[in-house]
């Protein structure tokens, strides 16, 4: 086993050489006081995910939901700032060497920290729509409709409104699917940030980039099935390690 100086050096050499895409979970978002899904404290140990997250469910009782994003969720969302592991990745895309953020995250943080390039493989719990008549609908609007009643309905037709978030039961967005995979293909490293790579489709992403040449990173607090093909796998906190990734030597 190389010891982390080592290992840390090869990857950072791996980056600064470029044609790197990375690959978000909820680990990254972790350090922003966003709970993961699972494991620890994670949101699944909390709330019922058949109930939560599946959209039979939502169909049949939308306030489940819209209650959890009222108590626990929207304040998460207004109270989350980038960290530095989200800040070092809008930096490496600003440098160059990053051709996107493949996310499965829905916190919208990448972006607040400058992220250009993010594809959003689940969404966003920051867009919603009339499950109705499909209109839009932004967070503030989403909830000042929530203010008034549960679930929150649609100004134009009183429909209920739904997130912009996929659900177990889903399919995911064909676009940002078909472009993942394009960039997943097309990577020289492709860099797996705080994701336990459980959750399929997602998790083919790691499997096509290794399997069309990526050299592949993992940077996750826990072991994840796919470490058996990772090159590179550096054990710790998103918000400590990436930073360290990008850090320039100090001039001689
Ligand atoms: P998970 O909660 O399954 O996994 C988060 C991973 O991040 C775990 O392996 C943690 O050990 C690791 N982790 C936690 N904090 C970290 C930190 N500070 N630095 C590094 N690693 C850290 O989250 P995802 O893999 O994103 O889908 O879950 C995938 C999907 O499952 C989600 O998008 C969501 C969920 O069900 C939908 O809702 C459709």
């Amino acid at each position: 086993m190389k010891s982390n100086d080592i290992l840390m050096a090869g990857l950072k050499e791996a980056v600064a050489a470029g044609g790197v895409v990375a690959f978000t979970g909820a680990g990254v978002s972790a350090e922003s006081g966003i709970p993961t899904y699972r494991g620890t404290g994670g949101f699944w140990t909390q709330y019922d995910p058949d109930k939560y997250a599946a959209i039979d469910y939502f169909l049949t009782d939308p306030s489940y939901y819209w209650s959890f994003f009222r108590d626990v969720r929207r304040d998460l969302l207004h109270k989350a700032r980038p960290n530095p592991a989200h800040t070092a990745l809008a930096e490496m895309e600003r440098r160059g060497l990053l051709e996107a953020v493949i996310t499965q995250n829905i916190d919208g943080l990448h972006q607040a920290a400058g992220s250009r390039r993010v594809i959003e493989l689940h969404g966003s719990n920051r867009r919603f729509s009339c499950l109705d008549c499909g209109r839009e609908y932004a967070l503030a609007e989403a909830e000042a409709a929530l203010e008034k009643e549960l679930p929150p309905r649609c100004g134009e037709c009183g429909g209920v409104l739904r997130p912009g978030i996929v659900f177990f039961g889903e399919m995911l967005p064909a676009r940002a699917v078909d472009e993942a995979h394009d960039l997943a293909r097309r990577a020289r490293l492709l860099l797996v940030i705080g994701s336990s790579l459980v959750v399929y489709p997602a998790a083919q992403i790691p499997l096509i980039a290794k399997t069309s040449g990526a050299r592949l990173a993992l940077v996750n607090d826990e072991p994840t099935p796919a470490d058996d093909l990772a090159d590179w796998i550096v054990r710790g906190k998103a918000g400590e390690v990436m930073p360290e990734l990008v850090r320039e030597k100090p001039p001689a």
